[in-house]
């Protein structure tokens, strides 16, 4: 933004000073449900990083589909590059930004699997297309055209045609477990608040407000 267009601070949405926010959670459920209501579209989008086996990183958008006090959780093909990725290096960053409450939200750590029954429980609220569309993608496999993922579509459209579509056994989620959650407010003339807290070894948090 410009240093000389003022803006409304959107930290009077939250009712207060997040700076002074004694641990993580709450806040970042203050300020998803305030990007649902602020954002036009997917306010749950999030940049995820990981390694390769060279140490070369790789990001990608994924949705935020559950939080809570043991981390975020995503959902993707087993197949795809970012499983295999966390297969060989189980851990994470995450970066959301909320253009419109001009918000960023940072945060790392290990990455587990999520349960069978979370992924069946999730992959159960879908749209029937959606679940269909899990089966017929060989995600960030080479495909020929799309015709073929049409084709593949259309097959287990058939195949499924009675009663509820299963999870597929290559389908499933993730849990980003972070030791780290950073929050960050853009404020007038690029003089904006940063408060990182970090996990202790018992699970407490510790808060440190940074430069910006
Ligand atoms: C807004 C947005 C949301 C996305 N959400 C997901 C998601 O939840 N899960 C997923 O596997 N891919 C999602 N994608 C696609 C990924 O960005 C990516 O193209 C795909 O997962 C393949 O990544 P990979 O080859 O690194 O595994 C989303 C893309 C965008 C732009």
């Amino acid at each position: 933004m410009s240093d000389t267009a003022p803006i409304e601070h959107p930290t009077r949405l939250t009712g207060g000073d997040f700076t002074e926010a004694a641990e993580p959670w709450r806040l970042f459920a203050a300020w998803f449900e305030e990007a649902k209501r602020a954002e036009p579209v997917n306010p749950d989008a999030m940049a995820v990083a990981t390694v390769d086996g060279s140490g070369l990183p790789n990001v990608r958008m994924v949705l935020l589909k559950a939080f809570d006090e043991h981390g975020f959780v995503f959902y993707t093909n087993l197949g795809s590059v970012k499983a295999a990725e966390l297969e060989g290096a189980p851990q994470a960053a995450l970066t959301i930004y909320w253009k419109t409450l001009q918000r960023q939200v940072r945060a790392r750590g290990a990455v587990e699997a999520v349960s069978a029954a979370e992924a069946d429980a999730y992959f159960a609220t879908r749209s029937r297309m959606a679940q269909i569309g899990a089966w017929a993608s060989k995600q960030s496999a080479a495909l020929e055209s799309r015709m073929a993922f049409e084709k593949a579509i259309a097959q287990y459209t058939a195949k499924f045609a009675l009663g509820a579509v299963p999870r597929p056994p290559f389908w499933s989620g993730f849990r980003i477990v972070p030791a780290e959650i950073e929050f960050w407010q853009e404020r007038l003339f690029r003089l904006h608040d940063r408060i990182v807290f970090r996990r202790s070894a018992t699970g407490t948090w510790s808060k440190t407000r940074l430069y910006p």
